[in-house]
């Protein structure tokens, strides 16, 4: 992978621009991508996050191609405006239909997670053959498949998508039957396939990781494309001299579109610690 990934180059101009004290950007549709922040906050200790949750507008999951898109756009171009050094698409819905567009139109170098769980999900497996786990949109824009394919294209994908869990995820039903009963529905396919990788391809999925774990078996990797981001951009910023160099607390914003209360609530379970400095964006 190049310092800018998926065909990024922006111009000399543009880097000598990027502020290594700059905040990273991260955007979801909602609360799901705080799963990515908990894991950039332990990964990167000193590094200032600005992160945006479309919590109006959630869930992207079964939503158009083109209503993703325009939302994308939107958010990317509010988080560009506060001059971060690097952009983070959390949400994998976002990702599969719109990480181009976010590209074509960010100064700043663009990671996503489809893009970082499909490198896990192939260092995770030896038979090749994995499972993929996501929103609709996601499983049917093919994007995973189209990843793991570009780097393994002897891989084979068994995909399902799994519109029940981010209700169960917000419910907090982490562990309850209801849960259990809806892995086990959803898993059958997959696991029929004798997959030894599951993607968790959605931000809400890692919170259901010891109950996916005991549905799926041992034998079965889990992959939490949020690690596996919080890696990538460790790297991504040390490559390009971005690392923050100062030892000081990092600051961390908060940007919702409506209900900023749920927001904080449901977010501490996500993010495992409290929450502050929440902002509400009216458009
Ligand atoms: N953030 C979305 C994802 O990772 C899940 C929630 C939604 O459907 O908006 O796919």
């Amino acid at each position: 992978m190049g310092a800018f990934p998926a065909g990024q180059r922006p111009s000399p101009t543009m880097s000598e621009h990027l502020n290594p004290r700059g905040p990273i950007g991260v955007f979801d549709s909602g609360v799901g991508g705080l799963t990515v922040v908990r894991a950039l906050m332990e990964r990167l200790p000193f590094e200032s996050i600005h992160y945006f949750g479309d919590t109006a507008r959630v869930p992207y999951g079964i939503k158009s191609v083109q209503t993703i898109s325009h939302y994308t756009t939107q958010i990317a171009e509010f988080l560009l405006e506060k001059r971060v050094k690097l952009l983070i698409i959390a949400c994998n819905t976002m990702a599969a239909v719109a990480a181009q567009l976010v590209r074509d139109l960010s100064p700043t170098p663009v990671l996503d997670v489809i893009e970082a769980g499909a490198l896990s999900a192939l260092a995770a497996s030896k038979t090749r053959r994995i499972g993929v786990i996501g929103t609709p949109t996601t499983i049917n824009s093919n994007a995973y498949a189209r990843a793991i394919h570009a780097i393994e294209p002897e891989a084979r994908l068994t995909s399902q998508a799994c519109p029940l869990f981010v209700p169960l995820v917000e419910e907090g039903w982490l562990d309850h039957a209801v849960t259990r009963l809806t892995a086990q529905e959803y898993l059958k396919p997959v696991l029929a396939e004798q997959v030894d990788s599951l993607v968790l391809g959605c931000t809400h999925y890692p919170l259901l990781k010891p109950l996916l774990q005991e549905v799926a078996g041992p034998g079965v990797a889990l992959v939490d494309s949020a690690d596996a981001m919080a890696e990538q951009t460790a790297a991504l910023l040390q490559k390009l001299n971005l690392s923050n160099p100062d030892r000081l607390p990092p600051e961390y914003h908060f940007w919702v579109t409506d209900v900023p209360l749920r927001f904080q609530t449901i977010g501490e379970r996500f993010l495992g610690r409290s929450l502050s400095n929440v902002h509400v964006v009216q458009w």
